[in-house]
């Protein structure tokens, strides 16, 4: 999460404004403190001392004129940049590269969005995040995906207190706010144009674009870490979030993988084939995954706020959206993880998070709106003979884990 490896021009533009207030700030803090010590140490009393004071004065117009004609150019050189670089990072540039109908190759792009950039509808809840692709019909939570290269619209919104979006080695920070709609865009690694201006002006269209292709997918493609940075109560330390970045193609998979969905029951039963014998005789329904699936329909109304595309009967609202969610590297906005350091997801790991997740989601997001409070407090709240056990809740996360 370190600011100081930027891996877009937003993260660049901010380490840039941050690096040169810092040098001016350390020349003023170097030329004030060393003449603080020069004098202190030049003019301290010695032992047996009987030199007469310095002449003792009141006011020098150069001196003074001179300090405010310094301190006036020093806030200059901070302030034109600071005030280009809030220019630059509040509008979405709409650069070519950037349209989608010259990157998206996918299928299911709204109408008349090819020359605009790819958006996303940020929505920070207590305490987790929705993504949606609003051109694209899709929406996800806690782990966006985005394309490699290409600027980014965010359109930031909150449900209910104040959030912040901070994805540090890219860009940061804009409010979410309740209310009212903020906007910023992000974009992880150059353009080709900034990319070829910058590091092989050189080189020829066709060796040039070999060449930002591996920057690309050496440098910038990757598993980002981002944080809500704006105090919004019990578990705000909590609220992370992932972003992966992904080459166009993998984007353009993801998405048409995200619209199709789960939709298939457990041993590729269709829907229709597998609600017709939970009306009928959901006993016929047998095994840890079908009863796992029949409590996440059933008695823990678990889509009563989650939605999965492609299951008939799962599209509630007010949760994050669980399409596919074993193919994320994390769990309860990213404070859960169970992925390797190869990206790889541990499954061992995978069951036991969502397990946890499922039957005390309070002793890992304390207030979180799917705890089962003894008090009378949380939506998720079953009547104590009815809460969930933990076998059943292994149950519910064995059905979870075929999501992908
Ligand atoms: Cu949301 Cu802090």
């Amino acid at each position: 999460m370190s600011t100081f490896k930027p891996k877009g021009p937003i993260a660049q533009e901010q380490l840039d404004l941050f690096m040169l207030t810092v040098w001016v700030t350390l020349g003023i803090f170097i030329a004030v403190g060393g003449t603080y010590l020069y004098v202190v140490i030049k003019f301290r009393e010695r032992a047996n001392d009987d030199r007469p004071l310095p002449k003792q004065g009141h006011g020098n117009p150069l001196v003074e004129i001179g300090l405010i004609g310094i301190s006036i150019l020093l806030l200059v050189i901070i302030a034109v940049p600071t005030l280009k670089a809030i220019w630059y990072t509040h509008t979405t540039p709409n650069n070519p590269a950037s349209q989608l109908g010259n990157w998206y190759t996918g299928e299911g792009l709204s109408e008349g969005e090819d020359d605009k950039v790819l958006t996303v509808k940020v929505i920070g809840y207590q305490w987790w995040w929705a993504f949606e692709y609003p051109q694209l019909g899709i929406t996800t939570a806690n782990e966006m995906i985005i394309p490699a290269g290409k600027a980014v619209h965010l359109e930031l919104r909150s449900v209910d207190v104040i959030h912040s979006f901070w994805l540090p080695r890219i860009a940061g920070k804009v409010d979410l706010i309740p209310g009212r709609t903020n906007s910023m865009w992000i974009q992880a690694g150059d353009t080709f144009e900034d990319w070829q201006a910058r590091h092989a002006p050189e080189l020829d269209a066709a060796a040039a674009a070999t060449a930002y292709e591996s920057y690309l997918r050496d440098e910038i493609d990757g598993y980002y870490y981002g944080q809500c940075a704006e105090y919004c109560g019990d578990s705000h330390a909590r609220m992370l979030f992932r972003a992966s970045v992904v080459s166009d193609a993998g984007f353009a998979a993801w998405v048409a993988d995200h619209k199709q969905g789960n939709d298939t029951a457990p041993e590729g039963q269709s829907w229709a084939d597998w609600y017709a014998t939970y009306d009928a005789n959901p006993e016929a329904l047998t095994g840890d995954l079908n009863e796992g699936l029949k409590l996440f329909v059933g008695r823990a109304q678990c889509n009563s706020c989650h939605a999965i595309n492609g299951n008939p009967r799962v599209a509630g609202v007010g949760g994050p959206d669980l399409t596919n969610l074993a193919q994320r590297l994390s769990l309860a906005a990213g404070w859960l993880n169970h992925h390797n350091e190869d990206g790889s997801i541990d499954a061992d790991q995978q069951l036991d998070n969502l397990t946890k997740w499922i039957h005390e989601p309070d002793s890992i997001k304390p207030g979180n709106l799917m705890w089962v409070a003894r008090d009378g407090r949380g939506i998720g709240q079953l009547p104590v003979e009815e809460q969930l056990t933990e076998e059943e809740s292994r149950k519910i996360a064995l059905y979870l884990q075929t999501l992908k």
